[in-house]
């Protein structure tokens, strides 16, 4: 990450490992994953420098999240980024993990506050008026499961294996759309909450009524995208914004990408390979922080399993 002259930063490298380890049981493993850092921090440390052409000593500042999320495996990160940034004697800013993602979209544009945040991913599909950069107010949440976990249990019901997004949205180019019809969820109501349970259960009966798996995978994902662009264009009626930043690995997904282009609003996503959990995303959460002025974290900060944004 480079801080730009006139504001903004520069993604030099984002290094990813992916950890397979956990396909087999279909969900991620807690125990599994901290080790995993564990193993694998040094190596992913070493190959972004190496993309990005600098040395430990060229580093200015060092972000790590902090929450929320998995707590063994923030650890891991955040003692590894606080213990690097107390060696190399330069600044620690811990980052919020949907911040994070708030601010791998709004990289990719010159965005004027305020506007609209949508974060779906597996574990949150929460709706941000984004007043200020570091000032949000929660327009609308899940009130069960995340957009990408339900996307992630049809694909396990249909035998499509994990992660389910990607797999949902390829097999859905296959299928058939409107062969399976699928209530909308909340409808009628006032506010601009999601649910996706009802579309897990009624995707459920399909596929024991024998729905094939195409058709159930396209007819799903269209009832996913609907309810998630639906409410997100109410919101912005409500609120009279006229962009919203769409992140979080469900914002891979390229026929929610292509339902939020009929909008008629400025929509913005990450940039190739900020979808999905990166570190770019919190590197680019520090050097907001830098820009903005906002004092280093203490070196007591600690993981967070929940934590408002
Ligand atoms: O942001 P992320 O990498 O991790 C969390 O913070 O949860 O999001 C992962 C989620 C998974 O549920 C995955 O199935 C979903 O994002 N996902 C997708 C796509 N790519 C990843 N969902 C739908 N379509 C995709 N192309
Ligand atoms: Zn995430």
């Amino acid at each position: 990450m480079e801080l730009l002259p006139g504001g903004g930063a520069a993604v030099r490298a984002n290094r990813v490992w992916s950890q397979t380890v956990h396909a087999q049981y279909g969900g991620v493993m807690p125990e599994l994953a901290s080790r995993e850092h564990v193993e694998r921090i040094d190596d992913v440390l070493e190959g972004a420098l190496a993309d990005a052409g600098l040395a430990l000593g060229d580093l200015h500042a060092v972000a790590a999240t902090s929450g929320p999320g998995l707590v063994g495996a923030l650890l891991v990160g955040l003692m590894y980024g606080k213990g690097l940034a107390q060696a190399l004697g330069v600044p620690f800013y811990a980052a919020h993990h949907l911040e994070g993602h708030i601010f791998a979209a709004a990289a990719e544009a010159e965005l004027d506050a305020p506007y609209l945040a949508l974060v779906v991913s597996g574990g949150h599909t929460h709706l941000f008026d984004v007043l200020e950069p570091g000032d949000y107010r929660l327009v609308g949440a899940t009130r069960d499961d995340a957009a990408g976990e339900a996307f992630d249990k049809v694909a396990r019901l249909v035998g499509l294996g994990y992660p389910g997004g990607p797999a949902i949205g390829e097999a859905a180019t296959r299928g058939d759309p409107d062969a399976v019809a699928f209530k909308p969820p909340l409808k009628g109501q006032s506010g601009f909450d999601f649910s996706f349970s009802g579309l897990k259960t009624a995707a459920l009966l399909a596929h024991r009524a024998g729905a094939k798996p195409d058709d159930l995978a396209a007819s799903f994902q269209q009832a996913a995208v609907r309810t998630l662009v639906e409410t997100t264009v109410r919101a912005a009626q409500a609120t009279g914004r006229q962009t919203v930043v769409v992140s979080g690995g469900v914002a891979a997904n390229r026929a929610l990408r292509a339902a939020f282009g009929q909008t008629g609003l400025r929509v913005v996503f990450p940039g190739p390979g900020l979808n999905t959990d990166n570190g770019a995303m919190i590197a680019l959460s520090g050097a907001a922080a830098i820009t903005a002025g906002r004092a280093p974290s203490p070196l007591s900060v600690g993981a967070e399993a929940y934590a408002p944004l």
